[in-house]
């Protein structure tokens, strides 16, 4: 069997992980010359549907680790998508601390919706919380250790004996699906809660209306953009795409947070790492 397309789907507030996946997506389709598609779920649009996967496409499926799991508010969709058959491979970001068990998970809900897993991927990128943390990644280092990786897939698919590569799935990658999230915590050890801060906006707002439709649960009011009436899930998707820097977060745990987290990580540059 030969793959006849590869969709590139993923859910990326910020970007990034849109970036890999894409980068992906698009050099295996030319070294097996197939033409890639793209389906971005991050809007809440986007996630009334899933597109129909056939059993002879490769889909590349990306998704950011949020406190060590995937984001918990995207569980309900990724109860409706369905692979029927399709090879996948699972892809996360993180931002330079780890992505602890969010491959893991990934890999089982692909597996338990009809997908087999041949290879995985982890990839460190810009903290959305900092433009410290993880700072311009991707960069063009990671875009070479992408398509090397892109590379090794294609060449097992066109090798290929397709079944015995289904056969093979699901992907062994580190984790453990049982643990529960990343907390964190002061210097104390006190557990930080941000789970109720929102950013607020500056009086640099021109109302261009860009943060809200940039946000992923549609938490911004149109009418006053000032307002975020619904959940926030800190993805920080208004504050890096706003052009004028109006929305920011004042919250002292979730500063507090942030300015840990570029203490305790910030001079490393986290490996990304693949598994096939
Ligand atoms: C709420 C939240 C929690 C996060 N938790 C982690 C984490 O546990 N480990 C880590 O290294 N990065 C963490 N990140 C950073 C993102 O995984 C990383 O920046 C990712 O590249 C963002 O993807 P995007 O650009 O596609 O939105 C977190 C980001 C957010 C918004």
């Amino acid at each position: 069997m030969k793959i006849k397309k590869v969709w590139q789907i993923y859910f990326s507030p910020t970007r990034t992980t849109k970036k890999i996946v894409t980068t992906l997506g698009d050099e295996i389709s030319a070294d097996l010359r197939t033409e890639p598609e793209e389906y971005d779920f991050t809007l809440p649009k986007m996630r009334e549907s899933f597109p129909d996967i056939s059993p002879d496409e490769l889909v590349i499926f990306g998704m950011p680790t949020y406190a060590g799991r995937l984001p918990n508010l995207m569980l309900k969709y990724l109860d409706t998508i369905e692979g029927n058959g399709a090879l996948a491979v699972p892809v996360v970001t993180f931002g330079n601390r780890a992505f602890d068990n969010s491959l893991i998970e990934l890999r089982n809900i692909l597996e338990s919706h009809g997908f087999h897993t041949i290879a995985a991927g982890a990839f460190s990128c810009e903290h959305s919380f900092s433009t410290e943390l993880g700072a311009y990644r991707p960069d063009w280092e990671d875009e070479e250790e992408t398509k090397e990786f892109a590379r090794r897939i294609a060449e097992r698919l066109s090798a290929g004996d397709y079944d015995r590569l289904a056969a093979s799935s699901p992907i062994q990658v580190p984790g453990d699906p049982e643990a529960g999230y990343y907390q964190p915590r002061d210097r104390k050890g006190n557990f930080i809660d941000i789970r109720k801060v929102k950013p607020v906006t500056g009086p640099r707002c021109v109302n261009c209306g860009v943060c809200v439709r940039v946000c992923p649960l549609g938490a911004i009011d149109p009418s006053d953009v000032t307002s975020i009436k619904g959940v926030c899930m800190k993805c920080n998707a208004c504050v890096k795409r706003c052009t004028k820097g109006a929305k920011y977060f004042e919250d002292k745990g979730y500063l507090y947070h942030k300015e840990e987290l570029e203490a305790m990580y910030g001079w490393q540059r986290a490996e990304n790492q693949v598994f096939l």
